[in-house]
């Protein structure tokens, strides 16, 4: 019995550790906080803190470091967004969260318009922020960002309308009839675009539909597709360019960089929406890559698009490797960087790239991809990396 108390207290120790590459922190953690021997909790995001083993890590537990002093770092002097402005794109951009701009250090890279010229909302304009009830509207989260964007001078990619994730439970499992989803597209659609008409015309572009499709070319299940069928993409055109005639309206999608069923259906689409009339002006490629993995069709792909009559944009770029990082993980994903670039550059109607923020302290990746991470240009400590080169080499080269 004795043996058995002492069994059950071993075991309650070691299982409030969690173990290498576990989570152990972040806003809403309730879990354990140290770390399996050999691993240190390092902090990657707020809501993300991840046992890494502690040779990857320059600190102790705790520590926001993920890139020892020994990794090579970026050194180029040039600016992304004025470089790319300088060879005619219209901007380089970056993806920011609302929990990140306390972080001055963070808002301070992000204001300045010769690396960033425009600024995606990765989630305060996504349906549950901005209308978690029906009818009731809230835009302070994206308001905010708006508000800093419009401070800088920096453009805005709104983000987005009509997506199967990130719903609110009263749309995600609502039943609805056809007539009935019809309206509420419209009306969501319709008030979130309008509430930011001119702020984001002028500011550019709306991401109406994001992701409608699966990997192998059909229609992703979800309520809008499983009530209305394809005239969910119409209904949410049409409603967000009633609501702003001069936004450029965008249908945004991943794995749709290279030849395959995905790009097929979604040069489909467009041939479609084009033929009948429907408003659309551009396709975003997300471009969510794996170093050593790029594709190494993605121009052709941007030309394909293009030739349908619709501009294109790069818009959420981040090329994620295995941790921990090493010098030959970051010097090939230097030349991805450079080859994503250079075939945005390579064709005129790719307006602008945006990466999907610009520093591995925030980045979505460990938090979905355990034991990923580092895809961003700048570290965790804002230190440039050589991805940072390689954008600008692939502006330039
Ligand atoms: O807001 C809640 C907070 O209340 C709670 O305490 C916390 C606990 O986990 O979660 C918070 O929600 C998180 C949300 O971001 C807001 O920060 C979710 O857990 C988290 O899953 C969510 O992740 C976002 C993800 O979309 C959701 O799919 C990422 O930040 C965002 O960068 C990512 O962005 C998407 C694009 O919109 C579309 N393309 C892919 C891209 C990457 O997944």
């Amino acid at each position: 019995m004795k043996n058995l108390a002492l069994l059950l207290a071993f075991v309650t120790v070691v299982s409030a550790q969690s173990q290498e590459f576990g989570q152990c922190g972040g806003i809403g953690w309730t879990g354990p906080t140290t770390c399996v021997a050999g691993n240190s909790c390092v902090q990657l995001n707020p809501y993300f803190f991840q046992c890494l083993p502690s040779s990857s890590t320059s600190g102790s537990g705790g520590s926001t470091s993920t890139a020892p002093a020994a990794l090579p770092t970026g050194t180029s002097t040039a600016s992304t967004n004025t470089v790319a402005k300088g060879i005619g794109k219209l901007y380089f951009g970056s993806a920011t969260d609302n929990p990140e701009l306390p972080d001055t250090a963070y808002e301070t890279i992000l204001n300045n318009t010769g690396f960033f010229g425009q600024i995606t909302p990765g989630n305060s304009m996504k349906w549950d922020a901005t209308e978690p009830e029906e009818g009731v509207f809230t835009f302070s989260g994206g308001d905010q960002i708006a508000n800093l964007a419009r401070a800088n001078g920096q453009l805005i990619r709104g983000h987005n309308c009509v997506w199967y994730n990130q719903l609110p439970s009263w749309v995600a499992n609502g039943v609805f009839t056809a007539a009935q989803l019809t309206t509420i597209i419209q009306n969501h659609c319709g008030t979130l675009v309008s509430h930011y008409a001119g702020e984001i015309s002028s500011s550019y572009a709306w991401d109406v539909i994001n992701e409608p499709f699966n990997d192998d070319g059909t229609w992703r299940s979800d309520v809008f597709f499983n009530t209305l069928g394809e005239s969910f993409v119409p209904i949410a055109l049409q409603a967000a360019r009633a609501a702003d005639p001069k936004a450029k309206l965008y249908i945004n999608d991943y794995n749709i960089e290279f030849a395959g069923p995905k790009a097929t259906a979604m040069m489909s689409l467009i041939q479609t929406l084009k033929s009948t009339n429907v408003p659309v002006d551009g396709v975003g490629l997300q471009c969510h890559f794996i170093v050593g993995e790029v594709p190494t069709d993605l121009e052709t792909i941007l030309q394909e698009f293009v030739a349908l009559d619709v501009e294109v944009a790069i818009t959420e770029l981040d090329i994620r490797m295995t941790l921990p990082e090493t010098d030959a993980l970051l010097a090939q994903q230097k030349t991805d960087y450079q080859n994503v670039i250079a075939a945005c550059k390579a064709v005129a109607g790719c307006v602008g790239i945006t990466i999907w923020d610009y520093t591995d302290k925030y980045s979505w990746i460990p938090g979905t991809f355990p034991g990923q991470g580092a895809a961003c240009p700048w570290d965790a400590n804002f230190i440039r990396k050589p991805a940072y080169d390689g954008i600008i080499a692939g502006l330039t080269a």
